[in-house]
């Protein structure tokens, strides 16, 4: 199938330029490698591609942005943040989001876990002492069971896919942008000005980002008093937010801490997608090791 999308060369040009200079700026990894081509063989994070998957991602953004207001964050942050709904380990949250699929995502087509542990498995080579951001690799991507029947089934648009700050106006390098119009929050006073409800210097923390299944999972560890140093909680808060880590939009908002944690979130955003290919794990082989990492940082059974 043949999908035409409007001004593509435009806007890719532009993103990529972006990214070139930030990885210069950067000095990053013990040696890993990013492949050329993701599983469909295509360059990665390329929304403009002629693929099958496209289509449905533009619509699932379309779906993404005119949804996410400012008041659906904090209903969403209210509803899931008391965690009433199950009782379970780390490993079972990642046994349990092994039966779902990212629809947002133009690179990955397989299942959850395996990108879980080929991500914390890139880390750990690059990174051997770093254990804590070994197990916030394998964790990342777990707040994904929002998706499942005992959370309430929630819908693609509302779990996964780039995440932007509510409360203050889009900016126009998140990805599909010309769909906010149709967002109430766009002609909002309140909400529209580059500032919006924040002032400059606030701090990450104290942002609001569109609800999805990296603030779920922030909410997730805060609350059952996990002991990953903050630097963790905040790739894991953080990590789908690529209008800052790449295109260096809403850098206004950020503190002094923000600006030190988003160099290792630059690292980990490396291995987070390029890691998405088809090599395979062999799960009990590395097992035992992430379920020390999980006793060390987390108590036996959370609150979800
Ligand atoms: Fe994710
Ligand atoms: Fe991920």
């Amino acid at each position: 199938m043949t999908v035409i999308v409007e001004q593509p060369e435009l806007e890719s040009e532009v993103v990529e330029k972006k990214v070139d200079v930030e990885e210069n700026e950067l000095v990053l990894d013990g040696g890993f490698e990013v492949p050329d081509t993701n599983a469909f063989g295509q360059t990665f994070r390329d929304y403009n591609a002629e693929s099958e998957r496209q289509l449905s991602v533009e619509q699932f953004y379309r779906t993404n942005h005119i949804n996410q207001t400012y008041d659906f964050v904090k209903k969403m942050r209210e509803e899931y943040g008391v965690l009433k709904r199950v009782e379970m380990s780390i490993w079972e949250s990642c046994e349990l989001l092994n039966e779902f699929i990212d629809e947002s995502d133009p690179d990955l087509d397989e299942p959850q876990i395996e990108h879980l542990l080929q991500s914390a498995e890139a880390v750990r080579k690059d990174y051997p002492n770093e254990d804590w951001l070994h197990l916030t690799a394998l964790i990342h991507d777990l707040g994904k069971v929002l998706l499942h029947p005992s959370f309430g089934s929630l819908p693609q648009w509302a779990v996964v896919g780039d995440t932007f700050p509510v409360g203050c106006a889009f900016d126009e390098s998140i990805v599909h942008h010309k769909y906010f119009k149709e967002n109430p929050d766009y002609n909002n006073p309140a909400y529209n000005t580059k500032y919006g409800v924040y002032s400059e210097g606030c701090g990450l923390e104290n942002v609001m980002m569109s609800w999805g299944h990296d603030d779920y999972m922030y909410l997730v560890c805060k609350e059952n008093k996990c002991t990953l140093p903050p630097v963790g909680l905040f790739i894991i808060r953080f990590h789908s937010f690529y209008a800052l880590h790449r295109a260096g939009a809403y850098k206004y908002l950020m503190n002094e801490e923000d600006i030190e944690n988003l160099k290792w979130l630059k690292i980990f955003n490396k291995y987070d997608l390029y890691s998405k290919s088809k090599v395979r794990i062999d799960i009990e082989e590395v097992k035992p090791y992430y379920l020390s990492l999980i006793k060390k940082y987390f108590p036996e059974k959370l609150k979800w």
